[in-house]
């Protein structure tokens, strides 16, 4: 007979015939964690009721341009210990963190150099760098995959009336020498989104739903390990306490205020701008 002692361990063993082992060693850790849990905090009735209601909300909140679960991932922290556990790289190769839910749609492809703001909402900037292996070799014919919020914190599928798609997005080539350089506002701050079961678990804990100025990025190459990161605005509010726990020192960047007429010429934006350097150094896959 089933007692409380007795079901985790019976409830493992239920899996005794699955094919894939993986499957049951991840199976079998969530049925004891979750069994634990429930021990620990000797879980009522009522607040089982209340977690299965929570999640069946976060469910329904999903579309094809929302991710409530990845958000509500991200805002435990767990989306950040995956990326840990993963990101294990060698010595100054570019750190990794959450990929966010907004990474949703294709990033257009775009010339190197071209604008990716195309609303005009904010600072404007430039960013540019090089995408090298470990040992330094430039790396031409990556890919960089960037987006961004505009400048009032929104990513272009939260407002399809308002913005045009791929605003804030754009798929790059590096040149012969590993460069890329494209334009943009400077991102500022913003809150996750709010208007979900995840915002209604951030107001019952008391926390703030704000993230610091970055933008994304995935950097790929031939022969090299991905890499999904961000860089962060150095100087930026809540680099201190980005509410999905994303920023390692590492990736905050100056975005450098610059009076240089014949750099932004080159650049072929006005003067002054700030300007974001920095270089992606991707781990070679052996
Ligand atoms: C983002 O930066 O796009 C993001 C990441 C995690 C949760 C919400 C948004
Ligand atoms: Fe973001």
């Amino acid at each position: 007979m089933t007692t409380h002692v007795t079901v985790t361990d019976e409830a493992v063993a239920s899996l005794r015939d699955t094919a894939d082992p993986r499957l049951r060693e991840l199976l079998s850790g969530l049925i004891r964690h979750l069994h634990a849990f429930a021990l620990e905090t000797r879980l009522t009735q009522a607040e089982w009721e209340r977690a299965i209601g929570f999640l069946t909300e976060t469910g329904q909140t999903c579309t094809d341009t929302r991710q409530e679960f990845i958000l509500l991932s991200d805002v435990l922290g767990l989306s950040m210990l995956v990326e840990t556990i993963n990101g294990d790289r060698e010595a100054g190769a570019t750190e990794s963190t959450v990929l966010g839910p907004f990474h949703m749609t294709e990033s257009p492809v775009r010339e190197l150099g071209a604008n990716i703001d195309l609303v005009g909402g904010g600072e404007p900037c430039v960013v540019s760098g090089r995408i090298v292996s470990g040992d330094g070799t430039p790396l031409p014919g990556a890919l960089l995959d960037v987006w961004q919020a505009d400048g009032n914190g929104f990513y272009d599928v939260q407002q399809p009336d308002v913005q045009p798609p791929g605003n804030g997005r754009g798929l790059f080539t590096t040149e012969a020498e590993g460069r890329f350089w494209f334009r943009t506002c400077v991102p500022s701050p913003y809150p996750i989104p709010t208007d979900g079961p995840v915002g209604e678990l951030l107001r019952a804990t008391g926390r703030h739903p704000y993230r610091p100025a970055h933008i994304h990025f995935i950097a790929s190459a031939d022969g090299h390990t991905p890499v999904t990161t961000h860089i962060f605005v150095a100087g930026s509010d809540y680099l201190d306490s980005d509410a999905v726990f994303a920023v390692k020192q590492s990736l905050v960047e100056d975005f450098t205020p610059t009076d240089d007429p014949s750099l932004a010429r080159e650049f072929g934006i006005a003067n002054p701008f700030r300007h974001a350097r920095f270089d992606l150094v991707l781990e070679q896959r052996s």
